[in-house]
Parts: C-alpha cells; structure tokens; sequence
C-alpha cells in the first residue's frame, strides 16, 4: 500500500478521533499561510508529545481549480503532502449532478479554469459566459473579450443550445457580464438565450459552489464573496421580472449535504491513507465563519452518528470579543490554539 510522506508506518494512528479544516481565514490568507497553521499541521503528523498521528481532512467553501491544483497549493503553503482524497472544496459534491444536466454554463474563475474543472467532473457539454459572449457581443454591452478570451471560448449557435443548468463555481472575476447572463437564462424561455418567457418561472436551475457573504482574504478586513453575488442575481431578478422570485440553490458549507459528503471522504481516506475502519467517535471541525463552519458542523452534529465539535478561531471571519451567529463549542485564537484543545480534551 502506497503511504505518503505525512503518515511515516512508524508513527501510530490515533483511531477516535479525526481534525476537519476550513481554509481561508483559518490556515490561508490571500495565499499566504497563517503562521501558527504550518506549526498545527506538524502536530498532528506526530509532532507532539503522544508521538501520534491524527488523521485530517479539508472543507472548503472556495474552488476555482481542480481539487488536485489545490492541493499542490496547499501542499506548498502549509509544508506538508495533502493529497485530493482528503479535499473537498465548494463545487466538489457538484460532481455528483454530473448525469441530471446536459449542457451546463459554468461561471467564476479564471480563465477557462472552471471549465477544465467541470469536464474533469464529467459534465457532458460545458459552456462557458465567453462562449455566449462570442455567439453573441450584444449580451454584455461593455464586455469584449480579450484576445486570448476570443481564442479559448468556442463558437456555437446558442440558439439552437438548451442550457440546462448553471453552476457558479468560483467567484465571478466580472459580476456585471456574469449577472447578466445568469438573469438572461432565469427569465429565458427553458433555457434558451436571446428569448424571453411570459412568465418568468422555466429558466434553468441556477447553483451556486456556496453561499458565503463574505470572506477573509489578505486585506484586514473581510471581503465580499459568491454569496454576496447570489444575493445581487435573485435581487435583480425580482427587480426586472417587476416582483418574480427565483430560488437558486448553494451547496458549501453549511448544508448538510456537504457534511455527509465530508463524513464519506474522512472515512475513505482514514481507510485508505489510516487502515482505520470504524468512524471517528469525534470529528473536531476548525472555522472562521459562524454562518458557514458553525452553523454547518451544529447542525449536522443533531443528525451524524458521531460527534462534529465546532471550534471558531479568531483569524478569519469572526472577530474577537463579537458575538457570533452561531454558537461554537469552543472559540480559541488560532488553529493551532484548536488543535491542542482537541488534543487535551481527548487524552
Ligand atoms: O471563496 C472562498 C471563501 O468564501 C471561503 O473559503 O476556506 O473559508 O471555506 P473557506
Ligand atoms: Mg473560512
């Protein structure tokens, strides 16, 4: 059995408990790792005074690259070999729509990223807001695409083209094309673009990879993120359709579907990477945001076998000395102020 370069044979496992970790604002910032992050990492990879391993997994809201890209970034920032067995980010449960849509618009990231993203998922027929774009420049006055845009985005009759569904998987890099087009297929007839319903109720389904308003990125204060965007598209939509709702859908955390994705991935990998077959008795789950990572491992604590202990740190989203929307089990300054009290409540 192959074993990575964090799970050395001599080192033993601990098998009751496991670590899941948010991302940004609790390991990352604006691509830079936040110091006390790499220090926790060792820790659990038997750097502590048990000599112990605890297995960990990853759940992130963000995305925009393949799980694989991401890992090779998190594996360079943070120091250590994470591998994509033990990754989930926003639009990876997104792979499971794969057989329910045919052709899909695909929004958010850079370039054609998100496109490759999707393929890799298996999604059929994937389009892409460039593509519209280069059927038809009208749809987005103030847009053209650039040089390198024109060549990647494919030529097609979109008036023939049912677009079955759209998926936003990484923050929009040009909201006002994107909502445009996102409120152009809402109000279309079944999909179609360049028409326009009577009634405003048959365009295709809209997902969004999550729902956070914010975020914690390098500046000092949060920034605006999808679910700021997804906000925008049903406002708008409201607006133009002169009081028409439209109900999109977000995946991410805090939906329970993600957890119970999370939950099957930590046994896989502490299977595969642990040979651990029972679950985990406790799943401590290290976030930023109350509304996402609280909120998200609370609820589905009420319903999972096991325990899903939430723990709010002071590096991301929250601020220090603030109420929180959600309650944690516990706050502590930083994710590795998290790691130690996991470590203390169970030996
Ligand atoms: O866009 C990413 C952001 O909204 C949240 O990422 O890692 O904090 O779940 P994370
Ligand atoms: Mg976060």
């Amino acid at each position: 059995t192959p074993r990575s370069p964090q799970t050395p044979a001599e080192i033993p496992t601990v098998d009751t408990f496991a670590f899941a970790f948010d991302i940004d604002g609790v390991l990352i910032r604006g691509g830079a790792p936040i110091p006390e992050a790499i220090e926790a990492m060792k820790v659990l990879n038997g750097e502590n005074e048990y000599g112990l391993k605890i297995p960990y997994i990853f759940l992130t809201n963000g995305g925009g690259k393949t799980e694989a890209e991401r890992c090779i970034d998190l594996s360079r920032q943070l120091d250590i070999e994470v591998a994509p067995a033990q990754f989930i980010c926003g639009h990876t449960p997104m792979r499971e729509m794969v057989e329910k849509h045919e052709t899909v618009l695909v929004i958010g990231g850079e370039g054609e990223k998100c496109r490759e993203v999707a393929e890799g998922y298996g999604f059929k027929d994937v389009v892409t807001p460039g593509d519209l774009i280069k059927d038809n420049p009208h749809t987005t006055p103030f847009r053209r695409l650039t040089e390198d845009e024109f060549t990647c985005s494919k030529k097609r009759d979109f008036s023939k083209t049912k677009i079955d569904a759209v998926f936003v998987f990484a923050d929009s890099r040009d909201w006002a094309s994107d909502i445009q087009i996102m409120l152009d297929l809402a109000m279309s007839k079944g999909g179609y673009m360049g028409t326009l319903s009577e009634t405003f109720d048959e365009g295709p389904p809209i997902y969004f990879s999550h729902n956070d308003i914010v975020w914690s990125a390098a500046h000092d204060n949060v920034r605006i993120g999808m679910g700021a965007l997804r906000k925008m598209v049903e406002m708008l939509f409201k607006d133009v359709t002169k009081g028409k709702e439209l109900e999109t859908i977000a995946f991410g955390k805090p939906q329970i579907g993600t957890f119970e994705f999370a939950t099957r991935l930590l046994q896989q990998w502490r299977k595969d990477e642990h040979r651990i077959n029972a679950p985990p008795e406790t799943v401590y789950f290290v976030g930023d945001t109350p509304e996402s990572d609280v909120q998200g491992t609370n609820r589905f604590n009420e319903k999972a076998k096991n325990d899903w202990y939430s723990i709010l740190v002071e590096t991301g989203v929250y601020q220090a000395g603030t109420e929180p929307a959600h309650k944690p089990r516990i706050t502590v300054s930083n994710v590795l102020e998290a790691v130690k009290h996991g470590m203390k409540r169970e030996f």
